[in-house]
């Protein structure tokens, strides 16, 4: 499948996106501008080369290009990106499935998610119309843990959205790296899912830890 990573220089679409080429598919990684996406991927080309085997291809791009050349987008931008920046993708975007990774953290309490903030997803549904299908999900996935390809993910990891066909191909690129996937429901629920990742963060800030995840029991 061809992804497109929205803000794919960070730290969690990097993350992804060596985790997406190292199973065979193609990736755009996004950027604002196309030389910091081109510097990443030349950084990533030492990740790239060091035995890891990659069945796919990891492209350098615009955020446009990334989201006109994908089947499915990820958005993977601090929460702040203000509405503009995703409006000018939306044309590009029309007919695709957008993945939602976003989690707006209070910038004074970072364990925290302030309330207007929990149901971002929503927002972002109505933002973008019906056309295209927002799913929320990665949300409690350490970008530090995908960066490590010698260590094999088992995490548990939640989706939620309102369009069962989306949100099965969102679980699917998950399973496909080694995560179990769950569907907690529609995309209200995103919230949840934010209020988890503040948690996590700050179990790390506590337990000293890096890249604290969710296992579920009994199911
Ligand atoms: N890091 C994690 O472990 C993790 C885990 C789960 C969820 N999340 C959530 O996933 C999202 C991405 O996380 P991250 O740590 O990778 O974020 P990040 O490093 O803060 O941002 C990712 C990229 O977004 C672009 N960007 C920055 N400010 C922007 C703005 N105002 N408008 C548009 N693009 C902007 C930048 O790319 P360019 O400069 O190249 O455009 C940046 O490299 C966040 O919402 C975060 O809360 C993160």
């Amino acid at each position: 499948m061809n992804i497109g990573i929205i803000g794919g220089t960070g730290p969690l679409g990097r993350g992804l996106a060596l985790r997406w080429t190292q199973v065979g598919h193609t990736v755009y990684l996004g950027s604002r501008t196309l030389p910091k996406a081109k510097q990443v991927v030349d950084e990533m080309g030492s990740v790239l080369s060091d035995g890891s085997y990659m069945k796919g291809e990891l492209l350098p791009a615009s955020n446009e290009e990334a989201v006109t050349n994908c089947e499915l987008a990820v958005l993977a931008v601090p929460a702040a990106a203000d509405e503009e920046f995703i409006r000018q993708l939306k044309p590009a975007l029309q007919g695709k499935i957008l993945i939602d990774c976003t989690v707006a953290l209070d910038p004074n309490d970072v364990t925290h998610v302030p309330p207007a903030h929990v149901a971002t997803a929503v927002n972002l549904q109505s933002l973008l119309g019906r056309h295209i299908r927002v799913v929320a999900g990665f949300h409690t996935i350490a970008a530090s843990k995908l960066a490590k390809l010698e260590q094999t993910l088992s995490d548990d990891t939640f989706f939620a959205g309102d369009d069962p066909e989306a949100k099965a191909a969102a679980m699917g690129l998950a399973t496909e790296i080694g995560l179990r996937a769950f569907d907690i429901g529609s995309l209200e629920d995103a919230g949840t899912l934010k209020r988890i990742t503040a948690m996590l963060i700050g179990l790390n800030k506590r337990y000293k830890r890096r890249a604290i995840g969710v296992k579920l029991t009994g199911i």
